[in-house]
């Protein structure tokens, strides 16, 4: 059966204190509700509808780039009313379909897997943990084992506040039912809201039960504040850790590296103390990073070294066994196999080939307050230390420059480049000059 995925994302977010909307704040430098959506795809489901809020452009348009479609829900008038406002992109659809919120960023594929799976017992399905938090609704158990009812905690009376078992929000569904169901939904509650969680009264009604799967609370949680989005952020990076220790990544202080939603380390790949990953970083097996870097949109490949303190930005890119060292920045540039740069420099819209030596110091002077030039260096040539390497500029294969060198023309192969003014030696000056001042200061 196809599988679509009704995520509800109309809410303000008026406890974030941003302009930004909530379910866009990121976590592991993805917004929230990315990893909504990649969940979704995880388990098998093919259309995605996100629900908005009239001021929720900026959701409308991450949606789009995820192939997710958006409707809008002009007036929060609550989750039941929100996804019956999906039906009309659904028109069409006669799979099954999933409803969740766009602000959970922990919950899993696996966990709305297991909402579809439950409708093995019946034909609706919702996903429940266990908490004791008053923020959730209770999920009331028949003795069958099925749903006789969710209660919300202020609607609840004390005995159906003590049961522990709480709805998630996920509801699972053939699609057509869900909506015919959801259509009927009324508001005669404390709060005069349409409940998603009154649908399978409805659902009864039509001699349709309910089953519940049960998941991990660690899952459940939701994004409601910077404070929770910290926990959020800080459960995600602990799943990331975990994740890359398990397929054989090398870390020693795994408590201390940040990584992204879409870090790849291959196994063996070694990472030292306080390393923080931007998006887009891919690191090989056999390469090592040293405590203290920063690395962003980079590869590493096999036996290289980077670090400690060394920054990669965007489309750097480190040859096999190549050393980038401490304090050296490379961005938009390529290291060629066994090149090493070890110290202090700048690499910047640059290609160096293999075997090649960037003396400490070296700065590519790549930007002309206009455009970005190009440096390029070839295999075995030895750039020697506080180089300015004027871009567009070429440095020949197995060429040095001189200590020092300005170096604003292209260098031939094999040659030498030296820009620096003649040394001057002066004999006896500096003694001289000591005794005319001592003298001076009647020493
Ligand atoms: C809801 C459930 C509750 C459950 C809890 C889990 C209902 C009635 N209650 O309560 O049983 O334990 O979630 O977190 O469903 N939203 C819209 N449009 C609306 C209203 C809400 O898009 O008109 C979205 C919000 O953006 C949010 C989600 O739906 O992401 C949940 O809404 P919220 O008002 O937070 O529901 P709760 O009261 O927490
Ligand atoms: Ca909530």
């Amino acid at each position: 059966m196809t599988r679509a995925a009704v995520i509800l994302a109309a809410g303000m977010g008026t406890r974030m204190k941003s302009a930004t909307p909530k379910v866009m704040h990121k976590v592991a430098h993805l917004p929230i509700l990315g990893h909504v959506i990649a969940a979704a795809r995880g388990a098998g489901v093919e259309r995605i509808v996100v629900v908005t809020s009239p001021d929720g452009a900026m959701v409308r348009e991450f949606a789009a780039t995820e192939g997710a479609d958006t409707v809008v829900q002009d007036r929060q008038l609550g989750t039941g009313h929100a996804a019956a406002s999906a039906a009309p992109a659904l028109a069409d659809f006669d799979g099954e379909v999933v409803i969740c919120y766009g602000d959970m960023p922990l919950m899993t594929a696996k966990t709305l897997e297991a909402s579809f799976a439950a409708r093995a017992k019946a034909s609706l399905a919702i996903v429940a943990f266990h908490s004791n938090s008053t923020a959730y609704g209770r999920v009331i158990a028949g003795k069958d084992g099925l749903l006789d009812r969710i209660v919300e905690y202020r609607d609840a009376n004390d005995d159906e506040r003590k049961v522990d078992l709480c709805n998630a929000g996920i509801m699972a569904a053939d699609a057509k039912s869900f909506f015919r169901w959801a259509a009927k939904l009324e508001n005669d509650n404390t709060q005069k809201e349409y409940y998603l969680t009154d649908v399978p009264k409805f659902a009864k009604a039509d001699g349709q039960g309910c089953a519940i799967a049960v998941a991990d609370e660690g899952e459940m949680m939701g994004v409601n504040s910077r404070a929770e989005l910290a926990l959020a952020e800080a459960a995600m990076q602990m799943r990331l850790r975990a994740a890359a220790l398990n397929v054989g990544v090398g870390m020693l202080a795994p408590d201390t590296v940040f990584l992204s939603h879409d870090t790849v380390l291959e196994a063996d790949a070694q990472i030292g103390p306080y390393v923080v990953f931007g998006p887009g970083v891919l690191v090989r097996g056999g390469a090592e990073i040293k405590s203290h870097c920063v690395l962003e949109g980079a590869e590493v490949k096999a036996g290289a070294i980077v670090g400690p303190h060394a920054r990669l930005r965007p489309g750097a890119v480190i040859g096999e066994g190549a050393h980038i060292g401490n304090f050296v920045e490379v961005k938009n540039s390529k290291v060629g196999k066994g090149s090493k740069a070890n110290h202090l420099a700048y690499l910047g819209d640059a290609t160096v080939g293999e075997g090649a030596n960037i003396g400490a110091g070296t700065i590519t002077c790549n930007y002309d307050g206009f455009d970005k030039h190009r440096t390029e260096i070839g295999d075995g040539a030895f750039i020697g230390s506080n180089t300015s390497l004027v871009a567009p500029v070429k440095v020949g294969e197995g060429a040095n420059t001189g200590a020092g060198s300005v170096i604003t023309k292209d260098v031939a192969a094999g040659a030498l480049s030296v820009e620096r003014s003649e040394q001057r030696e002066i004999a006896g000056w500096a003694a001289k000059f000591r005794a005319r001042k001592k003298a001076a200061k009647g020493k």
